[in-house]
């Protein structure tokens, strides 16, 4: 499984002949030298955690190029239905079978609305098995004790974490929720991108060391191989 930051929260997920898109939000990152457009990306499955605009900007989009099936909680999954895209409405606990692997959409705490205002549903992550691996999108959320009930379940090869506080955990709060989860290897994500959320990397590795983990951050268009 090889997954590419795409910048803050989106990302790319790759195995065999399936393309999975996470939160994708490209045309809006002020962090984007235009290494990823839009019109480059030709996902089979879009998936989005929540309903905020650093998530969701590029989804319609994308799915109207791409044919893409967008897959969220049942208002999102709704919302984009109306629109005349196809979409996988799925909500907290449950799991499903697509053609690529399994999705279980997990509990986050967050909030989850449209910029119209028009409700979200609850912010959720993903947990995402394809072949023998596992990984885990937190999505944007709070530390928070439903983590421990993650490991009982499942056995993560990668965490993927936002770290950026105020918006979400920051650092200290993800290397406790690395242990929650029970998985040494973690992606970093959902820093640096705007002004409140920006961070000292080398202090963020350096905590993840400290609680015997290893925390990447990637540069945009960087991949990494589980
Ligand atoms: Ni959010
Ligand atoms: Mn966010």
């Amino acid at each position: 499984m090889k997954i590419t930051f795409l910048g803050h929260a989106s990302l790319q997920i790759e195995f065999a002949d399936h393309t999975i898109l996470v939160d994708p939000f490209i045309s809006g990152n002020p962090k984007m030298n235009g290494e990823i457009t839009i019109n480059s990306l030709k996902p089979d499955y879009i998936l989005v955690t929540h309903a905020h605009q650093d998530h969701i900007l590029d989804v319609a989009e994308i799915a109207k190029n791409s044919g893409a099936t967008i897959v969220s909680n049942y208002e999102i999954a709704t919302y984009y239905q109306n629109m005349g895209l196809t979409a996988h409405p799925m909500n907290h606990g449950g799991n499903w079978n697509f053609d690529f692997g399994s999705v279980k959409y997990v509990n986050a705490i967050h909030t989850s609305s449209f910029p119209d205002g028009t409700y979200g549903g609850q912010p959720g992550g993903f947990i995402i098995s394809i072949a023998d691996k596992t990984v885990y999108i937190a999505g944007d959320t709070a530390l928070t004790m439903d983590m421990k009930l993650i490991p009982l379940s499942f056995k993560l090869d990668l965490a993927v974490l936002p770290i950026g506080d105020n918006f979400t955990m920051g650092i200290d709060d993800a290397v406790i929720a690395a242990d929650f989860v029970e998985c040494d290897t973690i992606l970093g994500y959902h820093y640096d991108t705007f002004g409140y959320i920006e961070i000292d990397p080398e202090e963020a590795r350096s905590a993840f060391k400290k609680g015997s983990k290893t925390l990447h951050l990637l540069a945009i268009g960087e991949a990494i191989t589980i």
